[in-house]
């Protein structure tokens, strides 16, 4: 709703040139300072995802500040899609490309079932880079991505557009 994302706007710290310069940082840590905001921010994601999703996909680490409670909101198993190396065998992985180099998360075997609709959340859509693999590894389970939800979508970076392959709902209560 507007009046949330009002809210939000003013609770959100904007740093220009962080971590690096020409990169408009935007700190979500003051969320959680307020617990009736972050209530309505996972209600609200709720709504989006109600009746629609079998398991919740979050991205370490930013990722399950929000998933987490929208998987418990929706009374949906949570997945989570981690960096290389954090979870035991036998995981499946898929790579991707960075800017510079390449990366690769992981799930545990067997936590996504086959045939499931899975909405894959994350707290920022940027390059689309992340949530692109995410999907991809989701794909490879046997289960289909239903829809993806953010906290913020940055427009000018064709994130969007790059999911669009996926057929799924694409959700950000915030786009700059
Ligand atoms: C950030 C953000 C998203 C991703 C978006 O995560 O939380 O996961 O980048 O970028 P993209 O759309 O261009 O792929 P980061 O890798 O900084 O790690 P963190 O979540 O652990 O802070
Ligand atoms: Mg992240």
């Amino acid at each position: 709703s507007q009046e949330l994302i009002k809210r939000l706007e003013e609770t959100i710290e904007n740093f220009p040139d962080f971590p690096i310069p020409g990169i408009q940082f935007k700190d979500i840590s003051p969320i959680f300072l307020d617990p009736k905001l972050y209530e309505d921010v996972i209600a609200d994601m709720a709504a989006f995802s109600k009746g629609k999703v079998d398991a919740v996909c979050g991205i370490e680490s930013r990722g399950y500040l929000f998933g987490i409670a929208i998987a418990v909101a929706l009374e949906v198993p949570f997945i989570l899609i981690r960096k290389k190396g954090k979870l035991p065998p036998p995981v499946i992985s898929e790579k991707y490309d960075l800017e510079y180099g390449s990366a690769e998360i992981e799930t545990r075997e067997g936590q996504i079932k086959k045939g499931q609709r899975i909405l894959i959340h994350d707290d920022l859509l940027a390059t689309g880079g992340t949530t692109e693999a995410a999907a991809k590894l989701v794909e490879k389970q046997g289960a289909a991505v239903a829809q993806f939800s953010f906290l913020i979508g940055l427009k000018d970076l064709n994130g969007t557009e790059r999911l669009k392959k996926f057929g799924a709902e694409v959700y950000s209560i915030l786009e700059y």
